[in-house]
C-alpha cells in the first residue's frame, strides 16, 4: 500500500519481498492476481496508472538499495502468546538490508524507516543492527501509518497527519521531501519528533481507539440493556453531540476485530509491564473487547432463554469489518466457537467477501467441531431453516433482513444483532420474533423457546 501510494506521489519506488510469487502477481498488474494478497479499493488501479513508470516490484534487493535514498520497512509482526511483538521477521529483514547497506557502493546519506507497528525503542534497535554490521552514513525513523483497512488508499492520500520521528535533520530533510504534499497543508498535520515518541504515538492512538469503543460496550451498552427506556441510539447522540466526544467508537457492537487493536493493546500491555507501569486501564478496555465478542450469546441464554443444543443457527458477517475478507482477530471466530461449544448442531454461515478466508480459520483439522459450519452465497440461503440467527458485522445488505427473516423462518425464532444492523425491528417484534441487539433489552416473546420444532416455510 505505501509503494503504491508512494508512487502515485511521483517517486520512484521499487518494492521488495521474499514471497517471489507474490512479486509477480503484482508485477503483472492484473487485479484478481494483485487481490488475493491485498484487497483494497482503489489499489489495484494506482498500481496499474504507476507500473513501469514510478513503481517496480524486485526481488533483487542489492540492486534496488543502489541509489535510494528511504528504505520503509512493512515487516509482519505478529504477537507472540504472552502479546509481546514478535519481531523475528523484522529483524531477519532488517540483518539482511544491513548486510546488503554495508556494501553498497553508493555512499549518500539513507534513512531506514519503520512502517509496522513496532514496540517503542525498535528504531534505536534498528539503529544497533546497521551499525553492527558497520551500514554507513544512514539514520533510522519512525514513520507509523494509521490506515484503517478498506478505506486506506482514501487515507493515504488525505491522512489526518503524518508522524515522522527522527534524531538528525538529513533524515527529517529526506522525509519532507518524500511527503512533501503534507509539509505546511492547511488540514493535514505534519508532525515532526522522535522515533521513540512516533512508535508510542502509534500505540496510544491505537489503544485509546479501542478503549473509546470498549468504553461504548462496557457502559454505554450495559446501561441500554440493562434500564428499561434507555434507547441507545439517542444515548450516543446526546452523549457525543459533546464536541469533544468523538461520534467513532460509539457505535455498539459485539466487539472489534481487526489486525490491529488486539494485538497491539497486548503489545503495549506487555511493554508496559517491563517497566513497572499499571495496566489496569488497558487490561479493561482489552478483556472487556474480548468477552463483548460471545456476550450476546451468553445473553440468548440468560435474557432470551434460548437452548443452543442440537440446533441450526446462521451466521452472518464473518469478516471483522464490512468491506473486507479479512478475518484477523473477526468475533465472528469466537462467536461461532462459543456457538459450537453450546451444542449448536450446525451453522450456516454468510459474509459478501470473506466466505474464502473462513474456511482457512475454520479448519476442521484444527477444531473438528469446525465440520459443522457450511458456507452460503447469500444471506437468504443461510437463513432458510435455522432456529436463530446472529450478526456479527456490519455489512449494509443486513440492515433490510426484517423481510427476508419473516419470508423465510416462523417464530419462535431468535435474531442476535451484534451490530444493530436492524432498524425495523419493531415488524419483527409485532410478528413474534425475538430479537436481541446489543445495547437493548431483549424484545419479543422470552423465553424464545428452544424445544419448539419450528415450522418452516417454502424459501420465497
Ligand atoms: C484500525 C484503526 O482505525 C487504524 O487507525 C489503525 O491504523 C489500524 O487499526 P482497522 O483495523 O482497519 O483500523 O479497523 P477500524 O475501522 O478501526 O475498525 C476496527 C473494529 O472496530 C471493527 O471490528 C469495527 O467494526 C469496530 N468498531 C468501529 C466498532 O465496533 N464500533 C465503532 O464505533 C467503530
Amino acid at each position: 500500500m505505501h509503494a503504491a501510494v508512494c508512487s502515485e506521489y511521483g517517486h520512484e519506488v521499487y518494492a521488495y519481498d521474499n514471497n517471489q510469487e507474490k512479486l509477480e502477481a503484482f508485477s503483472s498488474g492484473q487485479p484478481q492476481a494483485i487481490e488475493r494478497y491485498v484487497n483494497e479499493p482503489g489499489l489495484v488501479n494506482i498500481i496499474r496508472e504507476t507500473l513501469g513508470r514510478y513503481l517496480y516490484f524486485s526481488s533483487d534487493l542489492d540492486a534496488i538499495i543502489e541509489g535510494t535514498d528511504a528504505v520503509f520497512m512493512c515487516l509482519p509482526t505478529p504477537p507472540n502468546l504472552d502479546g509481546s511483538t514478535n519481531l523475528t521477521f523484522y529483524d531477519a529483514a532488517a540483518e539482511h538490508l544491513a548486510e546488503l547497506l554495508a556494501r553498497r557502493k553508493d555512499k549518500r546519506r539513507v534513512v531506514i524507516v519503520n512502517k509496522s507497528t513496532v514496540p517503542i525503542g525498535t528504531a534505536r534497535h534498528l539503529e544497533r543492527i546497521m551499525s553492527s554490521h558497520k551500514v554507513k552514513n544512514f539514520g533510522v525513523s519512525s514513520n507509523p501509518e494509521f490506515l484503517a483497512e478498506g478505506t486506506a488508499v482514501m487515507q493515504a492520500r488525505r491522512p489526518d497527519r503524518v508522524v515522522v520521528g527522527c534524531d538528525d535533520q538529513q533524515d527529517f530533510t529526506i522525509l519532507r521531501r518524500v511527503y512533501s504534499q503534507f509539509v505546511n497543508h492547511v488540514r493535514i498535520k505534519y508532525i515532526e519528533t522522535s522515533p521513540e515518541t512516533a512508535e508510542a504515538i502509534k500505540y496510544v492512538a491505537n489503544t485509546m481507539l479501542l478503549t473509546y469503543i470498549s468504553f461504548w460496550n462496557g457502559v454505554g451498552a450495559k446501561i441500554g440493556e440493562k434500564f428499561p427506556n434507555v434507547v441507545i441510539d439517542d444515548l450516543r447522540l446526546g452523549v457525543t453531540s459533546d464536541e469533544r466526544i468523538s461520534t467513532w467508537g460509539s457505535f455498539v457492537s459485539n466487539g472489534a476485530g481487526g489486525s490491529c487493536f488486539g494485538k497491539d493493546i497486548a503489545s503495549l500491555i506487555n511493554q508496559l509491564r517491563k517497566v513497572n507501569v499499571s495496566t489496569k486501564m488497558l487490561e479493561a478496555s482489552y478483556e472487556v473487547n474480548e468477552y463483548q465478542k460471545v456476550y450476546l450469546v451468553d445473553r440468548a441464554i440468560t435474557e432470551a432463554g434460548f437452548k443452543f443444543n442440537k440446533k441450526t443457527i446462521t451466521v452472518l458477517g464473518l469478516a471483522f469489518k464490512k468491506h473486507t475478507n479479512d478475518m484477523r482477530d473477526a468475533s465472528s471466530i469466537k462467536v461461532i466457537e462459543s456457538l459450537l461449544g453450546k451444542g449448536a448442531a450446525k451453522i450456516k454461515a454468510y459474509d459478501p467477501l470473506a466466505n474464502e478466508s473462513a474456511r482457512a480459520v475454520f479448519d476442521p483439522a484444527k477444531n473438528i467441531l469446525f465440520d459443522k459450519i457450511d458456507y452460503y452465497e447469500s444471506a437468504k440461503e443461510a437463513i432458510e431453516g435455522s432456529h436463530a440467527l446472529f450478526i456479527s458485522s456490519d455489512c449494509e445488505e443486513f440492515r433490510g433482513l426484517s423481510r427476508t427473516i419473516e419470508q423465510l423462518v416462523q417464530p419462535p425464532y431468535l435474531v442476535m444483532d451484534g451490530r444493530r444492523m436492524i432498524p425495523d425491528f419493531s415488524d419483527l417484534i409485532s410478528r413474534n420474533y425475538t430479537y436481541l441487539a446489543v445495547g437493548a433489552m431483549a424484545m419479543g416473546p422470552t423465553p424464545c423457546d428452544a424445544e419448539v420444532l419450528i415450522p418452516l416455510r417454502q424459501s420465497a
